[in-house]
């Protein structure tokens, strides 16, 4: 079952994931080497409550944190806990939350101190190829659009794109259909209507798309050991143009005074 949205709920998803980019932009203003994972886990829990909302991921399926913390080779899902970030390591910090009933996702991969060029092309390519998802994300389109879009980009530089876990619907529940790979072929897919609110969260791989869980139950590395990047929006569907509903402003603001 697919829920288009009305305007008056995805305002209310547009209220919720602004206030995930405020919140990993709070976290961002404290990622240098050095701090534990958990403490930029607390500092966003803090920020959440203090805005009188609710973080979506912690007991989610029991996920016991509210960010998910995922470091150079961990694509997502890595669990926040007493390992310090490091100079020149990629870290990506996913954040979901829960306001007036509807919820809003969003992540971003920030970079520690100063990192290889080719690190910082993946993370760039990764963000671009999100913004190409968004632009097909059109009334008229297909899912398939979106993921091919991801896909030809991100391979066109030699970067993969992990098959295992996809975007997905969003509003009254955190995960609603449809699912939205970030990959696929043009033209294919479900036709996209006015109202469906996505998010989109390429996660994409320097050599092989091949994952793997670990003994945790949730962190998700990629198999050879190469960086992986992941960047989300929350956005709805449009008939010209996509509406990006999460904000990257204030995050970009931090990064810019680093
Ligand atoms: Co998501």
């Amino acid at each position: 079952m697919i829920f288009y949205k009305t305007e008056e709920e995805i305002e209310k998803i547009k209220k919720s994931s602004l206030l995930v980019g405020k919140t990993i932009a709070e976290v961002a203003k404290n990622i240098k080497p050095g701090i534990k994972t958990i403490t930029l886990d607390r500092i966003a829990e803090e920020f959440i409550k203090d805005n009188k909302s609710v973080p979506a991921f912690k007991g989610y399926r029991k996920y016991p944190a509210t960010l998910c913390i995922s470091i150079n080779d961990k694509v997502v899902h890595g669990i926040p806990d007493n390992t310090e970030l490091k100079e020149g390591d990629i870290v990506s910090i996913d954040c979901g939350v829960l306001k007036n009933g509807y919820f809003g996702d969003s992540a971003y991969t920030f970079c520690v101190g100063e990192v290889k060029p080719a690190i910082i092309d993946l993370l760039q390519k990764t963000k671009e190829s999100l913004y190409l998802g968004i632009e097909n994300a059109i009334v008229g389109k297909r899912l398939g659009d979106i993921g091919f879009a991801i896909q030809s980009y991100v391979q066109s530089f030699g970067y993969s794109v992990v098959r295992d876990l996809v975007g997905h619907g969003i509003g009254k529940n955190l995960h609603e259909k449809p699912e939205v790979p970030n990959y696929g072929k043009r033209g294919s897919g479900m036709k996209l209507s006015e109202g469906l609110v996505i998010a989109i969260e390429p996660m994409i791989n320097m050599g092989s798309y091949e994952v793997v869980q670990e003994s945790d139950g949730w962190t998700i590395r990629t198999i050879d050991g190469l960086p992986s990047a992941h960047f989300e929006h929350t956005i709805v569907v449009r008939k010209n143009k996509a509406e990006i509903l999460s904000s990257f402003k204030e995050i970009e603001e931090v990064i810019k005074k680093l």
